[in-house]
C-alpha cells in the first residue's frame, strides 16, 4: 500500500475515487462543497432529494461527475453537525476505505474533514489514516480449501495535507504501516491453530525476522539450553507435552540509543488444555489463543525492526504447551524456579504465571529500564473488566499511568488495576515458597502478584490480555492488542530521547 499527500485542487486531482463528508441534515463539508461546485451543484441536489441519509457508517457512491477528473465521488456520513471528534473522524475513514474495497478503486483521496491539530497532530493523523487502512484491509488467515474471493483493488491512498505537513504526515504513515504489519503478523500466529503454531513455529518465525531486518538479533533455546538455566517453573509445564519448548530472545540494538533497554516478555502457550486440572470442553479450541503475548511481542519486534527505532528493546517468549499427561504436573506437585524460590502447583491450569517467572528472570540480565509482560493470563481479568479494557498491573504507579495513558492515545484502552501486599500474602502455601493460585477472589491480581514476587528489583508492568487479544463467537479471531498501545509507549520513548 502507498500513501501519499496531496496538495492540488480536489477536482483535479488523478485518482479514482474521492472521498468526502456530509451531515444527516444533507450539509455537505467544505471539500464536498468545492467539488458540487465544479459538478454544477448535483451533489447538493442529491442530498436534498434525501437518498442519502448521510448517518454515521453510510456512504453513497456517485460517479462520472461533469467537470471532477476522479471518476467516482464517494460520499461518507458523517451524522449530527458539530465539531469533528477524533471518533467520528475515524468512523468516517473507515466507512470510506471499506466502501471502496467493495469496488474497483485502486486510488483513493480520502478529503474528510480532519479533527483540529490539537486533537490529532499531523504524525499521528499520518499513523492513524495507515493504520486505519490496515486494519480495514485486514483477512483473516483461514485455512478454508474454497477459492478465495477476488482481492480488493486498493493500493493507493491520499490525503490532503499543506506542504508544511507533509513531512510529519509521511513519518506517521511509516508508523501506521509498520504498526499494522506487526499486528497484522500477531493476528496470523494468533489465529494459527496449535497443531500449525507450535513453540517450534514460533521460533521459526522469530528466526525469520532477524533476516529481513538488520537490526534484529534472534536466539531460541530449546529443551537443553532452557535446562541450563534451571527455568524450572517453565520446564514444570512443558513436561507433559511431546512438543519440544522454545525461550525465544529478540534484540534490536541502536547505535544511538543509550538508554538501558524495554524488555518485553510474552506469554507463548501454544494449547492451553488446563492440564490434569483439565479446563472445560465448550470453548476450550480458543485456548489456541493462548499465545497471543508472544505473538503481540513478535509482532511488536517486527515493528521495531522496521522503523528502525533509535531504542534498545528485547523481545522474550517462552512457548510451550500445556497438556495432561504420564509425565505432566500434578496438583500438589513443587518446583523450583529460576530464581530459586520455590512453588507449590495447586492448578495446573494456572501456568501462565509458571512460565512468566522464569521469563521475566531472564530478562534480569539485559539490566532492564522497563519490563512489560503481555499475557491472556485470567478467565478474572474478562470477569472484572470486559472486552474493552486490558487490565494493568505495575509496581511502579507512574509507569502504569503512562501505559494507560498511551492506550486513551492509540485507541487501545487499558485500565490500571491494584497491586497491593495484600494479595500476595493470599498465595501462602505450607509447603513451598507460595502456590501459584489464590482462590477465586481477585483472581487476575493474585495472578499478577504471583509475577510481582519475582520483579521486585525492576520497573515492572504486567498487561493481562486475556479479554482484549482475541474475539470469540461469530468474529472469532485475534484483535492484534495490545500492539498499539505498545508501540505508541515505544514511539513517545523515541520521541523524549
Ligand atoms: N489461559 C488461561 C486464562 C484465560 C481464560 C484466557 C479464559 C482467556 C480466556 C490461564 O492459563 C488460566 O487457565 N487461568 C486460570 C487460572 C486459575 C486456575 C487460577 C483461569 O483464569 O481460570
Ligand atoms: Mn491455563
Ligand atoms: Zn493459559
Amino acid at each position: 500500500m502507498q500513501f501519499e499527500t496531496w496538495t492540488k485542487a480536489l477536482a483535479e486531482l488523478p485518482i479514482d475515487c474521492v472521498a468526502v463528508g456530509v451531515q444527516d441534515d444533507g450539509e455537505l463539508s467544505p471539500e464536498a462543497k468545492t467539488l458540487d461546485l465544479r459538478c454544477r451543484e448535483k451533489l447538493s441536489r442529491l442530498m436534498k432529494r434525501g437518498d442519502f441519509s448521510g448517518k454515521p457508517g453510510e456512504s453513497w457512491l456517485v460517479t462520472d461527475l461533469e467537470g471532477i477528473s476522479a471518476e467516482r465521488v464517494l460520499l461518507v456520513g458523517l451524522g449530527a453537525k458539530g465539531e469533528v471528534t477524533r471518533k467520528a473522524w475515524r468512523r468516517a475513514v473507515l466507512t470510506a476505505i471499506s466502501a471502496a474495497t467493495r469496488t474497483r478503486v485502486a486510488s483513493l483521496a480520502l478529503a474528510l474533514p480532519r479533527p483540529a491539530t490539537k486533537a490529532l497532530s499531523d504524525e499521528r493523523f499520518g499513523r492513524s489514516v495507515a493504520e486505519l487502512v490496515g486494519n480495514t484491509l485486514y483477512r483473516v488467515n483461514d485455512l478454508k480449501s474454497a477459492k478465495k474471493p477476488r482481492p480488493h483493488a486498493l493500493n493507493r491512498v491520499v490525503v490532503a495535507a499543506p506542504a508544511k505537513a507533509a513531512p510529519a504526515v509521511n513519518t506517521g504513515f511509516a508508523q501506521g504501516a509498520a504498526l499494522t504489519a506487526g499486528s497484522a503478523l500477531m493476528r496470523n500466529l494468533a489465529n494459527l491453530p496449535g497443531n500449525v503454531c507450535t513453540p517450534t513455529y514460533l521460533g521459526k518465525i522469530a528466526e525469520d525476522l532477524a533476516k529481513t531486518h538488520k537490526s534484529l538479533k534472534v536466539k531460541v533455546l530449546g529443551l537443553p539450553e532452557i535446562k541450563r538455566e534451571k527455568m524450572g517453573c517453565f520446564l514444570a509445564v512443558t513436561q507433559g507435552s511431546d512438543e519440544p519448548p522454545r525461550f525465544i530472545v529478540i534484540e534490536h540494538r541502536h547505535p544511538k540509543a543509550k538508554n538501558a533497554p524495554v524488555v518485553l516478555v510474552g506469554k507463548g502457550i501454544t494449547f492451553d488444555t488446563g492440564g490434569i486440572s483439565l479446563k472445560d470442553p465448550p470453548t476450550m479450541d480458543e485456548m489456541k489463543f493462548d499465545m497471543s503475548g508472544a505473538a503481540c511481542v513478535i509482532g511488536t519486534m517486527n515493528a521495531v525492526g522496521e522503523l528502525n527505532l533509535p531504542l534498545n528493546v528485547i523481545g522474550i517468549v517462552a512457548a510451550c504447551e500445556n497438556m495432561p499427561s504420564g509425565r505432566a504436573i500434578k496438583p500438589g506437585d513443587i518446583v523450583t524456579s529460576a530464581q530459586g524460590l520455590t512453588v507449590e502447583i495447586l492448578n495446573t491450569d494456572a501456568e501462565g504465571r509458571l512460565i512468566l517467572c522464569d521469563a521475566l528472570n531472564y530478562a534480569k540480565r539485559f539490566k532492564p529500564d522497563v519490563v512489560i509482560d503481555m499475557a491472556t493470563l485470567t478467565g478474572a481479568i474478562v470477569v472484572a473488566l470486559g472486552v474493552h479494557h486490558t487490565g494493568v498491573f505495575s509496581n511502579n504507579d507512574a509507569l502504569a499511568r503512562e501505559l494507560v495513558n498511551c492506550g486513551l492515545t492509540a485507541d487501545d484502552r487499558a485500565w490500571h488495576m491494584p497491586l497491593t501486599e495484600e494479595y500476595g500474602e493470599q498465595l501462602k502455601s505450607n509447603f513451598a515458597d507460595m502456590a501459584n493460585v489464590a482462590g477465586r477472589d481477585g483472581g487476575s491480581i493474585t495472578a499478577a502478584a504471583f509475577l510481582g514476587k519475582f520483579t521486585k528489583d525492576l520497573v515492572w508492568a504486567h498487561l493481562d490480555i486475556a479479554g482484549t487479544a482475541y474475539q470469540g463467537g461469530s468474529g472469532k479471531g485475534s484483535t492484534g492488542r495490545p500492539s498499539a498501545l505498545l508501540l505508541e509507549y515505544l514511539l513517545r520513548r523515541a520521541a523524549a530521547r
